[in-house]
């Protein structure tokens, strides 16, 4: 008899533990799921919200795997947005600037949307000029992904899914991709790809939010302060593509090997400037060996926040949102002057199909590709 009760108490201890450790775990981290709104052919669109436990909060859609808003404290713990975005669905819909986007097939452009493969040749949409820029005119940044929220012991955490048949937008191969975003209790916004496709093919995804660390989207993004750990850059030429040559940024106002106020250099008429309108350029990552290093850091002194980028991949495009001129009206009606939002995009080099020098991208049947970036947050 008191061995059964004593089982007993055992056993409800047990449970009464169990209990207090799983909501321990749900009071650190969490998620909310709501309707963001629906599409024209009727497919419902869903928001997902992370909030950590120092209340960093991410919002994030199935349209686009996109990131809406980050909001992240500021010096004097004030919670701010500090990304670019739209208030409604059809912002996202119509808008032209991959705003907080996963884009892809291939982040950045392809010269003339043509690259050879094993020895065929492939055309791809056209919708830059003469060249293929971020997967096309229905990239990854414009369809619908499938959203879930799956366990992690890191944090909150979405996994975004997404079928791509063969042929969509030229590129060969049914690729079956996945992007989970996890919201760390360390303030990381951590995001990691994986994909396979059927038949050989290219894939170059990147992430393509536009930050403002000072939280007040209004302000421009020249007092920021950038540090990219590389000697090396890869020029392009007048319509922005890659030349394939890499070349050092020494002496040059595409040096951000030492920490440097984006402002400082922008508007010289150092030709590479010219031709970008300011910074859009891809930096070639220092000791780039497949692991995740810390490869740039972004400061912004008025709010103290500063964000570290963390990547396995061999480059980082800093663009400068030098295309933002004050047509497109963003969240809370703000208008989207020039300047106003930076990416630091990681992924492999632009138009690196047609430059053998540059790293590969191909994919493999029955390979899996793989990328993991951390943009990471804390106060200096
Ligand atoms: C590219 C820019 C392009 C922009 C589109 C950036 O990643 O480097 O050239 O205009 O995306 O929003």
């Amino acid at each position: 008899m008191l061995k059964s009760i004593f089982r007993i108490l055992v056993a409800l201890t047990l449970l009464l533990l169990s209990q207090a450790c799983k909501n321990n775990q749900e009071s650190t981290s969490m998620i909310s799921k709501k309707l963001f709104g629906k599409l024209t052919n009727g497919s419902k669109v869903n928001l997902f919200t992370l909030t950590n436990k120092s209340g960093t909060e991410a919002t994030i859609t199935e349209y686009g795997a996109t990131l809406v808003s980050l909001f992240v404290a500021d010096k004097n713990g004030k919670f701010e947005d500090v990304v670019l975005g739209y208030d409604s669905l059809d912002g996202y819909v119509k808008g032209a600037s991959y705003f907080g986007a996963i884009v892809g097939r291939y982040g950045n452009r392809i010269g003339k949307g043509k690259f050879n493969l094993d020895g065929k040749e492939y055309q791809l949409t056209i919708n830059d000029g003469e060249n293929h820029l971020h997967g096309g005119a229905l990239g990854f940044n414009k369809v619908l992904w499938k959203g879930e929220e799956i366990e992690s012991s890191e944090g909150a955490s979405v996994k975004f899914s997404y079928l791509s048949v063969d042929g969509e937008e030229g590129y060969p191969g049914t690729i079956n991709i996945t992007v989970i975003y996890t919201l760390t209790n360390n303030n990381e916004l951590k995001i990691d790809y994986s994909a396979t496709t059927d038949e050989t093919t290219i894939l170059n995804p990147t992430h393509h939010s536009y930050f403002n660390l000072t939280g007040n989207l209004e302000n421009t993004i020249l007092n920021h302060e950038l540090k990219i750990n590389a000697e090396y850059y890869t020029p392009v030429d007048s319509s922005l593509i890659t030349t394939g040559e890499l070349a050092k940024v020494e002496n040059t106002p595409m040096d951000f090997s030492v920490t440097k106020k984006i402002g400082e250099k922008i508007d010289s008429d150092f030709e590479q400037l010219v031709y970008g309108k300011g910074y859009d350029h891809n930096w070639v990552l220092n000791n780039f060996d497949g692991n995740v290093n810390n490869v740039a850091s972004l400061y912004e002194p008025t709010s103290g926040r500063l964000m570290e980028v963390l990547t396995d991949q061999p480059g980082i495009q800093f663009y400068s949102g030098n295309f933002l001129d004050g047509t497109t009206v963003g969240k809370n009606n703000i208008v989207y002057n020039h300047r106003v939002g930076l990416c630091l995009e990681t992924q492999c080099f632009p138009d690196s199909p047609n430059k053998l020098n540059f790293p590969s991208v191909k994919l493999t049947k029955g390979d899996t590709y793989k990328q993991q970036t951390i943009y990471r947050f804390s106060i200096k």
